[in-house]
């Protein structure tokens, strides 16, 4: 009975904190940088350790100044507010949950959110994100690593149709989409026309056009948005759950027929139990 309060408490929190992130995303418009959080924070898992991935450890000071993460301290401390406000959450969920928030509002896909990752304090050493100068093979080692597949390595990257490279951040300049707080195929529209004015494209952007098994998925979503959309929430939930939850807060979360069927059982037999011993004695 207590695991249960715990959970419908935490699940009410968890809604307050998706409110509460809906109106700071659409006043701040900071969809993007609130994507990437997340996508990093998730995107440093490896399977083979079971270590990294969504678990809240880039709020620490050691992660967030790896080079890949310049500049989401500004993202951190948006969900800050958020967390002072709904502090029950964990910064795993949180994150997690901005992320697909920041989808939700910007018009693209509803992206499943399961609750109940638990924060860590470990941080995984540097040099586990992609780096945006280098190609296909290494994009493959990156997203294999985390257990993922060629088409979530598109249908993710899709997630530049939000947002825009910093000079001081990372090097790299300029939007992807002409729309960057619009969230549709358009990065894919883009890439395929080549060149195109005042547009960035990383040299690992060029690879899902180069690539004889990126490009077939490229074309599809840039001509069909819905198969795009379709794909991109079923990768970006995978994204987000990588590491799968632990076995404490999944039990937490949730109670299985199965286990039902044995509480019951066992009250059953307690019941059964207590019945006969009056029973006897009464005898
Ligand atoms: C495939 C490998 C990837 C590489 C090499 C890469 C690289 C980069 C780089 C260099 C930036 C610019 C950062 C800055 O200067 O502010 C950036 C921004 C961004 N990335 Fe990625 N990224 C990748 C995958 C992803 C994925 C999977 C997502 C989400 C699903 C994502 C979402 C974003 C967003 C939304 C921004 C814009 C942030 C802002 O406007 O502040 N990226 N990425």
């Amino acid at each position: 009975m207590a695991g249960m309060e715990v959970e419908k408490t935490y699940l009410k929190e968890v809604d307050r904190a998706r409110r509460s992130l809906r109106a700071l995303i659409s006043s701040r418009q900071c969809a993007p940088i609130m994507l990437r959080l997340a996508w990093h924070n998730a995107g440093t898992y490896d399977a083979e350790t079971r270590t990294g991935g969504p678990n809240g450890s880039i709020r620490n000071d050691f992660e967030l100044n790896h080079a890949a993460n310049n500049g989401l301290k500004i993202a951190i401390d948006f969900c800050e507010e958020v967390k002072r406000s709904c502090p029950k959450i964990t910064y795993a969920d949180l994150y997690q949950l901005a992320g697909v928030v920041a989808v939700e509002v910007t018009g693209g896909p509803t992206v499943d959110f399961v609750p109940g990752r638990k924060d860590s304090l470990e941080s995984p050493e540097e040099g586990r994100l992609p780096d945006g100068s280098k190609g296909a093979s290494h994009l493959r080692q990156v997203f294999y690593r985390m257990g993922l597949s060629d088409k979530d390595i598109v249908a993710l990257s899709g997630g530049h149709t939000l947002g825009r490279a910093h000079k001081d951040r990372s090097g790299f300049d300029g939007p992807w989409t002409k729309d960057p707080l619009k969230f549709d195929n358009s990065y894919f529209k883009e890439l395929l026309k080549g060149e195109s004015e005042g547009l960035l494209r990383l040299p690992t952007d060029m690879a899902l056009v180069d690539d004889p098994e990126f490009r077939p998925y490229v074309e599809l979503y840039a001509k069909d948005e819905e198969s795009f959309f379709r794909d991109y929430a079923e990768s970006h939930k995978k994204l987000s759950e990588l590491g799968g939850f632990t076995t404490r807060s999944r039990s937490k979360m949730r109670t299985t027929p199965t286990k039902l069927f044995f509480r019951v059982a066992f009250a059953a037999a307690i019941v059964l139990a207590i019945y006969f011993d009056v029973y006897r004695k009464m005898k």
